[in-house]
């Protein structure tokens, strides 16, 4: 789960090195990219260039509030159109959830880190993705094309286990 059943993501689920990691991590990308509840709310967001999924808008809309941020409805454009507009065709993207859009993208990661918490429950929250529990997030991102890759043990104490999935090849 990434959030509870409120659509929260709780304080149980919040840890230090895990902040770290994801806060360097969209340090080095072109383009965030998330649902219009997941903003990840770091210090240099504000720095970020932002695709917000919602419906709200037909296609793609300039946000009225943040100049290097778009809203985007992925019923009106593409992905490539939506990212064309910051000029950056080619650039690193970091898709940074929730649940909808997780699985939206699951045919295109290069990487995905998944980190878990094994000491946490969170009972009718948000999954990672959408098929989840019906399968395991492992089972989801295996039968996409991803290997398990790097396993990196973020806090012992807590059994915190952050596994990177890499895309061994791309189809064409
Ligand atoms: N633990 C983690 O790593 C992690 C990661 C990500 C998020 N979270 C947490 O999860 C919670 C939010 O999860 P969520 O799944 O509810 O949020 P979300 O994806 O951030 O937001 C859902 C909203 O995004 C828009 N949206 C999503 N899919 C869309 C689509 N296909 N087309 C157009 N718009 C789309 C819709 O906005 P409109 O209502 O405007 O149409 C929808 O209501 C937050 O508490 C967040 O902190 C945790």
């Amino acid at each position: 789960m990434l959030a509870n059943a409120a659509g929260i993501m709780p304080d149980s689920l919040k840890f230090e090195a895990d902040r770290q990691f994801f806060e360097r991590e969209l340090d080095g990308v072109d383009v965030v990219v998330h649902g219009r509840h997941s903003h990840e709310q770091q210090p240099r967001s504000y720095l970020r260039r932002r695709l917000i999924l919602t419906r709200q808008v037909p296609s793609i809309a300039a946000d009225p509030s943040n100049e290097k941020a778009l809203f985007w409805n992925p019923a009106g454009a593409s992905f490539e159109q939506a990212l064309a507009e910051f000029g950056t065709p080619d650039g690193s993207v970091g898709v940074i959830g929730g649940t909808d859009v997780f699985g939206m993208f699951l045919e295109r990661y290069d990487v995905f880190h998944l980190t878990r918490a094994p000491g946490v429950r969170l009972p009718g929250g948000r999954p990672v993705f959408p098929e989840v529990p019906t399968r395991t997030p492992e089972e989801v991102l295996g039968c996409r094309g991803l290997d398990r890759g790097r396993h990196r043990i973020l806090d012992p104490a807590k059994g915190l286990v952050l596994v990177s999935w890499q895309r061994s090849s791309k189809p064409d």
